[in-house]
């Protein structure tokens, strides 16, 4: 959960709970995202992974989005900000990939993207599991065929920027994780990590019985003391309120809380990242530091109501305690065993 939440203290929790705890290196620099894989190793023997953004292949045409910073100009003034430049990045690609070549993490997952199979290739030769995030069947297919290890199955049920690439980018709809796992089961053999909306086990015993190895998890773990959430988004994530996609934010469609930003916003937003999430950095900088609520974008998933403001630990232990509870009570109460081989 990059832009916040994910912090070592939060990897190092799940993994000392016996989940697969992950560091965010999108958004940040490649020296930073070491320091963070050296805390990690610091505190825990337990292996973790780290989550790379895959860059946008081309810069947007300014054309595309400059009337869009007209209209959001006023609202950097109403935060006493400006607006950031729109510029083009990588979010230094090569140097990431240096980086968890040279550390090799268990894993390493992408997102907004699928890496080539030589960079799957560069991975593999450093030991590193390779697991790509994918929204629909064609992607699946993609990731398949570069070489990828496992496939993080995101529904539309899930919190944040929606991690495909072969979409069209629009802001509405998207396949339900149930449908998605079950056509993606169909279309490759590999592992699956199901991921949108698990917020507690029976959410979990479904995605198993779906045909996933594991799930993912981001927004139940938003209230953990280990995540640093911002302080104004946490009021609200316990509270029952509407989650849309937008791409008002980032230029990129992300499922967040309904605000007044999103609703001002979202007719016009471009199809442009990381030009516009560069633009409103420093305005949602500036409102979260003044606790607006309104102007920051809020990710979260559909199912955000039930988030727990416990420690990470103790969330994933309950996760996985209700997950086998549940599973065995589907299987009229026989123990829930694996097939013998
Ligand atoms: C605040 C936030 C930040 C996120 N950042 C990332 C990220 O950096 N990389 C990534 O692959 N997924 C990211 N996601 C998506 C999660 O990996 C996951 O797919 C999603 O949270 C699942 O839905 P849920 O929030 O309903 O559990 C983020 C999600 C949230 C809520």
């Amino acid at each position: 959960m990059a832009g916040g939440p994910s912090t070592p203290e939060l990897a190092v929790a799940v993994g000392r709970a016996g989940g697969l705890g992950f560091l965010a290196a999108g958004y940040k620099r490649a020296d930073a995202v070491g320091s963070e894989i050296r805390a990690v190793r610091e505190a825990t023997p337990a292996p973790f992974g780290v989550n790379v953004f895959v860059p946008t292949p081309e810069p947007a045409d300014p054309d595309r989005f400059r009337e869009y910073l007209r209209r959001i100009a006023p609202e950097a003034e109403r935060q006493g900000a400006e607006l950031g430049e729109p510029r083009f990045d990588d979010d230094d690609w090569e140097a990431k990939l240096a980086l968890v070549c040279a550390e090799r993490p268990a894993v390493v997952s992408f997102t907004f993207g699928c890496p080539a199979w030589d960079v799957v290739d560069r991975l593999h030769r450093a030991d590193i599991a390779v697991w790509v995030t994918i929204t629909n069947v064609e992607e699946a297919r993609a990731a398949h065929a570069a070489g990828a290890d496992g496939l993080v199955v995101q529904g539309t049920e899930a919190g944040g920027h929606r991690g495909g690439w072969l979409s069209d980018g629009s802001d509405e709809g998207g396949v339900g994780l149930l449908a998605l796992l079950r056509t993606v089961s169909h279309a490759t053999p590999l592992p699956l990590i199901a991921t949108g909306g698990i917020m507690d086990g029976a959410a979990l015993a479904a995605v198993l019985c779906a045909g996933a190895s594991a799930a993912q998890l981001g927004t139940a773990l938003m209230l953990a003391p280990e995540a640093a959430t911002a302080e104004a988004q946490r009021a609200l994530l316990a509270e029952q309120r509407a989650t849309r996609v937008t791409r008002a934010f980032s230029g990129r469609p992300a499922r967040g809380i309904v605000n007044r930003f999103m609703s001002e916003h979202s007719a016009t937003a471009p199809l442009a990242y990381p030009e516009i999430h560069h633009a409103t950095s420093p305005l949602r900088a500036a409102a979260r530091r003044r606790g607006d609520a309104d102007a920051f974008n809020l990710w979260a998933g559909q199912a955000h109501e039930l988030v727990q403001a416990r420690p990470a630990g103790e969330i994933v232990r309950q996760i996985a305690d209700e997950a086998s509870a549940v599973l065995e009570r589907v299987a009229g109460g026989r123990r829930v065993t694996r097939p013998s081989a």
